[in-house]
């Protein structure tokens, strides 16, 4: 398959072949959304965050969209083709017939609203009530990708309802304790129930014919059941990480490399019933480095381990935070040739390098990396 950056051609079928064309968000009119039931069992109880809500600061917006732009430069200069969402008015109330609230969230973070599998994009159902219309910024690309591949698929999933029986009312306490948070996750009683199908797409990680999905706040088992459905040429396979107070996302948790390996967050291991997939299938599992920082940045609903929100470009080379040190130096170890690249001022509007980002073109196709079923 030949790629040119003029001729638009959506591909990709995991998270490390050849990159060459790629979404990147922006962090214009972020906003801190105002309090429901999935985001409040999100945010941490200790977080600067609990009870804020509304437009983020100015100087925030311009300092993350100055490391955004300048890690659109990185990868232009790489030859990698680069095209940004339109942000909406997001410090605008929005509603369903079932529901309303007082703000959305942004557009910074295209992997949690956009899946793309093969020549398929797919725009996620979401689970918060404040990323309901996340979609429309992506729109203006998706059309576009559409006009120009007449083998582009563009799919969305059933819009939830979000009505409160997709959230469990015991998570509504801000003081529940990470203990017994700790002890739910592992008992896999998270916030969302399986009233109807509900996922992220930055739940998802795509190895081939393989797909991996967090279960746990933001993806429910309904959700994995529908895109087992939707995906019927690849095997779904449901994962939950223990150790997680706040499981949402699996991109500060479990990252594959290349193909045989994967760093995995050493606080949120794979449980060993879940690991043995992946071994007998050659590929090894690394605890990841220990983050640089002790804590996040100012009001960033993320943990530190957004240092293992890593970005590959090709099986040898890939984009860490410029601060994380530790993290470099092991992907260093590791055969990488590593570019650092300065974003802790973008974190705070939805994540790390993977999460800013979202895929539209890697060369290479759908192999099957574990035959051994
Ligand atoms: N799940 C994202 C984080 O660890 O912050």
């Amino acid at each position: 398959m030949s790629w040119s950056p003029d001729k638009t051609k959506v591909n990709s079928w995991n998270e490390w072949d050849p990159l060459k064309h790629i979404i990147v968000g922006r962090a214009d009119g972020g906003c801190i959304p105002p309090p429901e039931p999935a985001l409040d069992a999100k945010v941490p109880e200790e977080s600067d965050m609990r009870g804020m809500f509304g437009p983020r600061p100015q100087h925030t917006v311009d300092a993350a969209n100055e490391q955004l732009d300048s890690f659109v430069s990185i990868l232009k200069k790489r030859g990698i083709r680069v095209d940004r969402p339109d942000p909406l008015d997001f410090n605008q109330p929005t509603a369903t017939p079932d529901w309303q609230t007082e703000t959305m969230f942004g557009c910074m973070p295209p992997r949690d609203v956009l899946l793309t599998i093969g020549s398929e994009i797919l725009e996620a159902t979401m689970s918060y009530r404040c990323r309901w219309f996340e979609y429309l910024c992506y729109r203006p690309l998706l059309q576009r990708f559409y006009n120009e591949d007449p083998a582009m698929r563009h799919e969305a999933a059933p819009k939830p309802r979000l009505t409160d029986a997709d959230y469990r009312s015991d998570y509504l306490s801000d003081r529940i304790g990470v203990e017994k948070r700790l002890q739910w996750t592992a008992d896999k009683f998270f916030v969302t129930t399986d009233e109807e199908p509900l996922f992220d797409a930055a739940d998802v990680l795509r190895m081939g014919r393989d797909l991996v999905v967090q279960h746990g706040f933001t993806t429910n088992l309904k959700g994995i059941d529908w895109l087992a459905r939707h995906f019927p040429d690849h095997r779904v396979r449901a994962v939950n990480f223990p150790g997680d107070p706040y499981p949402i996302h699996i991109d500060a948790t479990f990252t594959p490399l290349r193909p045989g390996l994967i760093i995995n967050n050493p606080q949120r291991r794979l449980p060993e019933e879940q690991r043995d997939y992946f071994l007998r299938n050659d590929w090894e599992i690394v605890d990841a480095a220990p983050p640089a920082h002790q804590i996040p940045p100012p009001l960033c609903y993320s943990s530190v381990w957004l240092s293992m929100n890593v970005l590959v470009l090709d099986p040898k080379t890939v984009c860490v935070e410029a601060s994380e040190v530790y993290q470099m130096e092991q992907l260093d170890k590791l055969g990488f040739e590593v570019i650092p690249v300065p974003f802790r001022d973008a974190y705070a509007f939805g994540g790390g390098l993977h999460c800013a980002t979202g895929d539209v073109y890697r060369e290479g196709d759908c192999q099957d990396y574990f035959p051994k079923q």
